[in-house]
């Protein structure tokens, strides 16, 4: 036999020099969840290992993630139903917990950075992404709203917006908003693929964000398509997105990979809520290795071609690797 690929493999060291692909710290975003309040830490029953804080002990989380070499957070509010309306009014409201939550980190962590999602499911009492009428997602309608809650979240010190409500048009409508209120440097990283999937499940416990009435199926892509997010890719690039994501990641690993191999734009991919939440169950059963599961995950998702992952695996990550 003269080749033998298994010498490649014989020690750690010779497999540490053919390594093609390894996750950094630097590569991560960690989301966040803010209530209004404060000394609070309520761990999400869905999401073991996963809180929703107020912005005190947010801060202090912060302060012990930038410890550990983690710069990048996405922070996500909760809302009490009786803040919701049908306009997500409370979004763009200047005295509301959330912007003046960011407003309060970023002014206490300048260096990091913050990224903010653009969706009114939050604070929506149809807890749908967009107005509803009449049963229908109303797009050019909603988009008004993005902008107002974009302009909001730009003027709190985000330093990237992240639309992920799958409005048409809306990555050029934010920018142009922007552009013209003077926050030319506040970035977009467009949920560019995201599908309407069943791993938001446990992401929806946390905020309280479910659908009050069918599904996200008229916004939200099909699952079993590839050429829409070519078309998707193709807007944002024109509208001026600066980051292209994917959404979820593992099941969209082919997706990621034919974005990266299109675009020269940097991918990025959403490690969500039921892909984190499937390893934890299972490790609580003592049916998987958490850690071992993380990191090849992780890799898997890189390995595909994303340079960045918003993951809730972001510290438990950055501890393993000290
Ligand atoms: C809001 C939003 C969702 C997620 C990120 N932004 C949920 C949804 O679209 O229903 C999901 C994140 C996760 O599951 O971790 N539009």
């Amino acid at each position: 036999m003269q080749r033998r690929p298994r010498r490649n493999r014989k020690s750690q060291a010779v497999r540490e020099l053919v390594e093609e692909t390894s996750v950094s710290v630097k590569d991560l975003i960690f989301p966040l969840f803010l209530v209004d309040g404060n000394k609070k830490k309520i761990e999400v029953g869905s999401m073991p290992g996963i809180y929703r804080y107020s912005v005190d002990t947010m801060l202090s989380e912060i302060e012990s993630c930038l410890k550990l070499g983690i710069k990048s957070f996405d922070v996500f509010p909760a809302y009490p139903e009786s803040l919701k309306d049908s306009q997500a009014s409370e979004s763009y409201n200047p005295e509301t917990f959330y912007l003046k939550g960011l407003r309060e980190i970023k002014k206490q962590f300048p260096e990091i950075c913050l990224m903010s999602d653009v969706a009114m499911d939050p604070y929506s009492s149809d807890g749908h992404d967009g107005i509803v009428k009449d049963g229908k997602i109303l797009n050019d309608e909603t988009l008004q709203v993005l902008g107002r809650m974009s302009l909001a979240q730009a003027d709190a010190g985000v330093d990237i917006l992240g639309p992920s409500d799958m409005m048409d048009g809306r990555v050029g409508f934010i920018r142009d908003l922007l552009d013209e209120h003077d926050f030319k440097d506040t970035s977009i990283m467009s949920y560019t693929a995201k599908y309407a999937s069943a791993f938001y499940g446990p992401f929806r416990d946390a905020l309280d964000s479910a659908p009050k009435f069918g599904d996200k199926k008229t916004y939200q892509m099909d699952y079993s398509n590839t050429k829409d997010a070519l078309i998707e890719a193709d807007l944002d690039v024109e509208e001026g997105a600066d980051f292209l994501m994917v959404k979820p990641a593992l099941s969209y690993l082919d997706i990621i990979k034919l974005l990266n191999d299109n675009y020269s734009l940097p991918i990025a991919a959403y490690n969500v809520s039921g892909e984190y939440s499937m390893v934890k169950a299972s490790a609580a059963n003592g049916w998987i290795e958490s850690n071992r599961a993380m990191v090849e995950i992780l890799t898997s998702i890189k390995r595909s071609g994303a340079k960045i992952i918003l993951t809730y695996f972001a510290k438990e990550f950055a501890e393993l690797s000290q």
